[in-house]
């Protein structure tokens, strides 16, 4: 289980609903191959500080961890295998509801996808984040499947490189067309009307509709909306967390300087420059033309249109 805590840390498993269902497999091993002589629910208990405390911003990870807790509490009686059954089989049914939502997100997504139309994405938000389709990614290969779309603008994603690394992999391995740019390219591709529509992913988004992302999100929506390209965020109802009344309140992840002072291990600034290094930032929720969930598209007001979906 500590190694699934440190794949979640060092982004070996990256992605909200990755990281999620991550922790939720994490969950079986910390209770199944914990000290026998703790009881099943103190195993629980924990792994479950353990994962929690690998990466803060991502609400999945929460998410996973509270519905585990549940079905931990009802079947700790029956001892700690019966336990780690229990919590298997929610894994399980976690990583099907992720794949059916990924497959109906990119269904509803690939309908805002107009023939021809340049697609600007951010990070990675294909298969290799979420166990299924993809959020971003999915509503971007449905779209290209449909013929609905002329090419994707990848941006490279600093410091990590997700954008280059991961999500110019997948699109390569999907045979759709895409150009790679570097992260402060965007205001450049929208001033010459290279963009027609933005997508991307999310790890958190608030009970008011605005939306925790990578890192550079925000500025590419602010570009968007000077530029007038429609802005949509795409996310599973997991990432919506209405314990969070506003973006305000979303802990943003302050990983390592040295992400940012080098890169895949080499020094790209001088020994000792001081750094920061924010893993995520908040786009406003005025910002954001729509949310594509699995329960459908969400509009503006967003403090209704996200609790109607949410209603049991
Ligand atoms: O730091 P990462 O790589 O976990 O960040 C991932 C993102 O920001 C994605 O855009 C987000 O999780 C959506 S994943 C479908």
């Amino acid at each position: 289980m500590e190694d699934v805590a440190d794949a979640i840390r060092r982004l070996a498993v990256r992605g909200a609903p990755a990281i999620g269902l991550a922790a939720s497999y994490g969950l079986v091993v910390g209770v199944r191959a914990g000290d026998p002589s703790v009881p099943p629910l103190e195993r629980f208990e924990r792994a479950a500080r353990l994962l929690q405390s690998t990466r803060p911003t991502a609400v999945n990870l929460r998410w996973a961890i509270e519905l585990a807790r549940s079905v931990a509490e009802t079947s700790a009686d029956g001892g700690a295998e019966a336990t780690a059954a229990a919590l298997l089989e929610l894994a399980e049914r976690l990583a099907e509801r992720q794949r059916a939502a990924d497959l109906r997100i990119a269904e509803i997504g690939a309908e805002l996808v107009e023939p021809g139309d340049r697609v600007l994405t951010h990070c990675n938000t294909g298969p290799l984040a979420t166990g299924g389709a993809g959020t971003a990614g999915g509503v971007i290969a449905a779209a290209w499947d449909a013929g609905h779309l002329g090419q994707v603008w990848v941006g490279e994603t600093r410091p990590l490189l997700q954008g280059s690394r991961l999500t110019a992999w997948e699109l390569g391995q999907a045979g759709i067309p895409f150009r790679l740019v570097t992260d402060a390219s965007v205001g450049t591709l929208m001033a010459r009307g290279l963009v027609d529509r933005v997508v991307v992913g999310a790890d958190r988004i608030a009970a008011n509709g605005d939306v925790a992302n990578k890192i550079g999100t925000y500025s590419i929506a602010v570009l968007a909306s000077r530029h007038g390209v429609p802005f949509y965020v795409a996310a599973p109802l997991s990432t919506i967390d209405p314990a969070t009344a506003t973006g305000a309140e979303i802990e943003i992840e302050e990983r390592d300087p040295s992400e940012v002072t080098h890169v895949l291990g080499r020094a790209v600034a001088p020994d000792g420059a001081p750094a920061a290094n924010f893993a995520f930032d908040v786009t406003p929720a005025e910002l954001v033309t729509a949310i594509v969930t699995e329960a459908g598209l969400l509009h503006p007001p967003y403090e209704t249109s996200i609790a109607e979906a949410l209603r049991p």
